[in-house]
Order: structure tokens, then sequence, then C-alpha cells
């Protein structure tokens, strides 16, 4: 069967930083060690004032494409994934087809375009899209351009402000691709949860702490749904273990149990039972809550033991590395945590070719889904050609009060114009204001 997957990668991380040991936390009057420490966070990257989804998977898209050498001839369907869609019926695809339209000869008038939603995963539903659309053989020839674009704004004042971020990434997905062929095996854990949500409003309303129990409670079932078709997992058979990062310490907490679950029945808890003892199992056990408690003591011991700890440090440490610079993007998070891992392993000079990743993807609302990547032949040129390091470093660096001020920009509600914009944009698309019937314009500046 031909490998479809990957092909192509390209970030755009939004211009400003927020430094959250240094600018938000004596702001909040908090311990700088609650961001860098407890969530894993040491900034979040924000949107100037004349960026926004539009512009920022557009200029994404735009690298992707020069780089690889593309025009909309080869493009066949543009789906956009967000959660910070700004219209009800005319999805983003079309806005960033239409900057395309304006550097290119030609145009995507036969590309299918759509706009993915539900929550974070819709980054990954909008991959299966592609891969569907290939392997069903609908495609001509042609790839399919994925866009997570999100800018993840929390209302002033919500815990969740301490996890924003805004950027997005650009994914081409093709048959016999460079980077990575995603496998056919996938599982989920899918519940009707409201742990958070957007009910026609653009700063979330969220339940914080359930919403880190939804996420461990749905990604355990993905998990158990994954190793129903591809088999049980064991902790070497991937390298990477890429997660949905809303913030690293959310994925310190998720990584700990799916280690847990993984050494289950294997040499790793044999070898380890010295330690650690085995794992309780609930049939040894008068109640849920004296096994529970069982459980949570083992895993704590588990925790500390040089077993866990390096396989963390290898497979998951890696691929926190940019969101700990960014913060949360919503759709496009689990995709820069696959980025940041491969990005390690190639400054480590590691040899992954045909090695395996573990990709967990989350959306609140809420659904997991896992599935397997392999690693194809040329997947160092690909990750070699990113430019996210000299992104975060050339970032400008906002003090609160800028902070309060370009939140109010791009929030719906409020009338900002007069700020000014903090840096200057160098060829690459930005908004420039609202038509007559409300449809936002962008322009390329060369
Ligand atoms: N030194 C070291 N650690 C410290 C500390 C200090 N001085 N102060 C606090 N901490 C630790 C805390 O112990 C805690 O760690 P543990 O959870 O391991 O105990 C961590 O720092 C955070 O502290 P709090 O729990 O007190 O923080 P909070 O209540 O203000 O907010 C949050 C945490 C609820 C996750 C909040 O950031 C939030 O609402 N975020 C948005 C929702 C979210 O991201 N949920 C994640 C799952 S949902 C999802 O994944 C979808 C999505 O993208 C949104």
């Amino acid at each position: 069967m031909t490998a479809v997957g990957i092909d192509a990668i390209e970030i755009h991380a939004g211009k400003l930083k927020l430094d959250l040991a240094e600018t938000f936390a004596p702001a909040k009057n908090e311990s700088p060690e609650k961001y860098t420490k407890g969530l894993g966070l040491a900034a979040s990257s924000f949107p100037d004032t004349y960026e926004d989804i539009v512009t920022m998977g557009a200029n994404a898209a735009h690298r992707l494409m020069e780089r690889r050498g593309l025009t909309p001839q080869d493009i066949g369907r543009i789906d956009v994934a967000t959660e910070s869609s700004f219209d009800n019926s005319k999805p983003v695809s079309t806005y960033i087809a239409g900057c395309l339209e304006q550097v290119y000869d030609g145009d995507f008038h036969h590309a299918n375009k759509g706009e993915r939603k539900f929550a974070c995963i819709s980054g990954t539903q909008s991959l299966d899209d592609a891969y569907n659309w290939i392997r069903a053989g609908r495609n001509r020839g042609r790839s399919a351009l994925v866009v997570a674009t999100d800018t993840a704004l929390y209302a002033r004042g919500d815990a969740g402000e301490a996890t924003q971020g805004a950027g997005a990434v650009a994914m081409l997905i093709s048959e016999n691709p460079r980077l990575l062929e995603l496998s056919t095996e996938q599982g989920y854990g899918s519940a009707d949860e409201t742990d958070f949500l957007k009910p026609n409003q653009q700063f979330p309303s969220v339940d914080g702490k359930r919403s880190v129990q939804v996420y461990l409670a749905r990604m355990r079932e993905a998990l158990e749904d994954f190793e129903s078709v591809a088999g049980d997992t064991h902790p070497d058979d991937f390298v990477l273990g890429p997660f949905h990062t809303p913030f690293p310490g959310m994925v310190r907490k998720a990584a700990l149990l799916a280690y847990r679950h993984m050494i289950r029945d294997t040499e790793i808890e044999e070898r380890l039972a010295d330690e650690v003892g085995r794992q309780p199992r609930p049939e040894a056990f008068d109640s849920d809550e004296e096994y529970v408690e069982a459980m949570g003591d083992y895993t704590d011991l588990l925790k500390e033991t040089s077993d866990y700890q390096n396989w963390y440090d290898a497979t998951i440490a890696p691929t926190l590395e940019i969101s700990r610079e960014v913060g949360n993007w919503y759709t496009g998070s689990v995709h820069i945590a696959r980025a940041s891992g491969l990005k390690h392993a190639l400054e480590e000079g590691m040899d992954l070719t045909g090695e395996r990743l573990l990709v967990g993807s989350y959306g609140s609302g809420a659904q997991a889904e896992i599935h397997a990547e392999t690693l194809q032949d040329e997947w160092e040129e690909e990750i070699a050609a990113l430019t996210i390091d000299e992104q975060i470093a050339s970032r400008r660096d906002i003090t609160y009060e800028e902070y309060e001020h370009v939140h109010d920009v791009h929030n719906h509600d409020k009338q900002a114009d007069d700020v000014e914009e903090f840096t200057t944009p160098d060829a690459e698309f930005v908004f420039e204001g609202w038509g007559r019937m409300g449809e936002r314009k962008y322009r390329y500046v060369e």
C-alpha cells in the first residue's frame, strides 16, 4: 500500500512574547515558579495588531509552498482547523486561499475548502480527512494543505490566561510523504463533556480542574482503543510521544499514566517489582477507593524510578521544548509537539528513519485520538528547514501594559483601533481592516 502522510510542515509563531515569569507573574502577584515549574511554561506567543488566524495560517502555508516549489495546481483541498473562527458561515480556508492567490499565478478554484471544528483535536481530524481523501483515490495526484491556526486567548483574569498562545502550523499531506507516514490504526476516546466550550462567545468558559481530568480520562480510552486494533503498546516501540500540550505540566501528568499503562504485564513491571512493587490489580481490593489509593501510591513511586525518568527524558521532554516558549496553540499544539521532538532528535544527530511516534491528540468537549506515525527517509531535511527557533528569538517582548492593550485589540467586543503595531511586517500577509459586508481584508506586504 502506498504510504500517505505528512510531506512537509511549516510553523508561524505570533510575533509578540509575553514572558510569564518576568512580566505576567509579578503583575498577578504570583510566584514565577507556578509558571516555569508548575505549568512548565516560560512564555506565550501573542499576535501583533496586524496578525490573526488568517495571516498566521497564510504565512505558514506560503512558506511551505515556496520552500517546496508548489503552485495552486498542486493543492486539491485546503482544510483549516481552528477554534478561533470569526465567521459562522464563510470558512477561514477561503480567506487563506484568497491571500495565497495574491502572490501566485493561478487560483485555488479547483480546491475543496472547509473548516474543521472540535476544539484542539480538529487539526488532527483535518489530517484524517486529507488521508482518507487520498486513500479513497479522489485526489487526482494532488496534495492536501492542512492549516491549524489559533489565537488561544482567554478572558482577562481567567485561570487559563496563563496558558495563552498564538500561532499556526501548515502541513502538506501527500502520497509517498517525505516526513511521516500516518498509521491506518487509530484509537478514540470520545464523550459529551462540558469542560471547555465557547457557546457563541470569543473567550472560552473553562472548568480548568475538570478539564485536566477529562483530558486524562479520554486519553486513556483512546490508548486502549488504539491497542484494540494495533496490539499492546510498549515504551520501547516509540521514539517520541507528542501529545496535545495545553501546557507542559498537563503532558507530565498524562505521560506518567501512559507509561504505567504500557508497562503493565511487561518485563519492565517485573524488573521494577523489587523497587516499587507490582501494579495493584482491582480484583485484589474490596472497594474502588482502596484500589485507587493503592494505585496512586504505586504511581508516586513509579515516577521516581530511573526507568520512568529515562523514558520521559528521551520520549516526552523533547516534545515540550517549543510549547514551553509559545504556550497553547490549540489546534496546532500537538503538531508543534511533534516538530519539537523531531527538531531535538535532529540536533542530537539521531538516526530515526523507520522509527515510530505515538501521537496523542485531544479536544475539549471532549475527544482524544491516538495513532502512530513512521518516520520517512527525508525527515531530517524537512525538520532542518523549520525556522521556529529564529521566530521565537526575534519576538518583541511586551510589557504587561502593552499586553493589556494588545489583548483588547484582539477582543472582538472592544474598540481598540488606536494601538500601534509593535513590529514591522516584512514579506508577509497582514490584516488591513473590514470590508463593506463585515468581511476581513488582507494584503501582502513586500
Ligand atoms: N512552584 C511550583 N509549582 C507551583 C507553584 C510554585 N510556586 N505554584 C503552583 N504550582 C503548581 C501547582 O501545584 C499545579 O501543579 P499540579 O497540577 O501538578 O499540582 C500547577 O502549578 C498549576 O497551579 P494551579 O493548579 O494552582 O493553577 P491554576 O488553578 O491557576 O490553573 C489550570 C491551572 C486550571 C490548568 C488553568 O491554567 C486553566 O484553566 N487552563 C486552561 C484549561 C486547560 O488548559 N486545561 C487543560 C486540559 S483541557 C485541554 O487540553 C484543551 C485545551 O487546549 C484548552
